[in-house]
């Protein structure tokens, strides 16, 4: 019990993945707002339908603000910049926003940069939402999915999120809130994998921030 007083939503850490990348991963600042202009410019069009169903050239002044001042309780964001290219704009985002303030229920988003797709830092961000989240009193993430997207609804059932509605453009799939791997079976590779990253969160050490 005195632990579990003691712990402490994800701060900055670094990661190492298997294929030699090697990532730092922060809660979001507003220092971060050229990172945010410049990634969203290096998104291809896919990617920017597949997360914000729509084609903005850019983000506003106002956007920009909303994205880089999260307060860690109505609203979580993480991200992730590759160590051995820190000029780049970085990796990708992930954010969760809560309904309303009392709800137990936020709504995640997460945005990897085409050139770093596929290689699990979405999961990792992910992974830091969940015990952010967790730790916030959150008890349900709701995903809003670009319905032809099918790879990453697949991925997401299989960590045993469930759809809870469909339209012709966007699925809708709830997932409890899991503050530790051992909330979550291994009973597929995907929910394998989320597991030993959520124990690497728990357990990760605080590294010094670049900007
Ligand atoms: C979907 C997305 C967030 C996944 O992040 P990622 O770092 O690429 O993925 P990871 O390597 O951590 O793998 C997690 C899952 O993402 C999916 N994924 C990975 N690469 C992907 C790609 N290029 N396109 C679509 N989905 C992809 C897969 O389902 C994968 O799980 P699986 O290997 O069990 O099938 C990322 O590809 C992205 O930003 N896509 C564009 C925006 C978007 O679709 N956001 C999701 C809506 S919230």
């Amino acid at each position: 019990m005195f632990k579990r007083w003691l712990a402490k939503p994800p701060g900055t850490f670094n990661y190492h993945f298997d294929d030699g990348l090697r990532v730092q991963v922060s809660p979001i600042r507003p220092e971060h707002a050229p990172r945010f202009e410049a990634g969203y410019q290096q998104l291809s069009e896919a990617s920017r339908r597949m997360r914000f169903f729509g084609q903005l050239s850019g983000l506003s002044s106002k956007q920009l603000e909303f994205l880089t001042r999260p307060d860690g309780r109505l609203h979580i964001a993480y991200g992730a910049l590759n160590l051995a290219q820190p000029e780049e704009p970085g990796v990708g985002v992930a954010r969760c926003i809560r309904l309303d303030g009392d709800s137990r229920i936020a709504e995640i988003g997460i945005t990897i940069l085409d050139q770093y797709q596929g290689r699990g830092v979405g999961q990792l961000l992910h992974a830091c939402l969940h015990r952010a989240g967790h730790m916030a009193g959150l008890k349900q993430f709701i995903y809003d999915v670009s319905a032809d997207n099918e790879r990453f609804i697949r991925h997401l059932q299989a960590l045993g999120a469930r759809q809870v509605s469909r339209d012709r453009d966007v699925v809708r799939l709830m997932l409890p809130v899991l503050g530790r791997g051992n909330a979550l079976s291994n009973h597929t590779a995907a929910a394998g994998r989320l597991r030993r990253l959520l124990d690497a969160v728990a357990a990760a050490k605080p590294a010094p921030a670049l900007s």
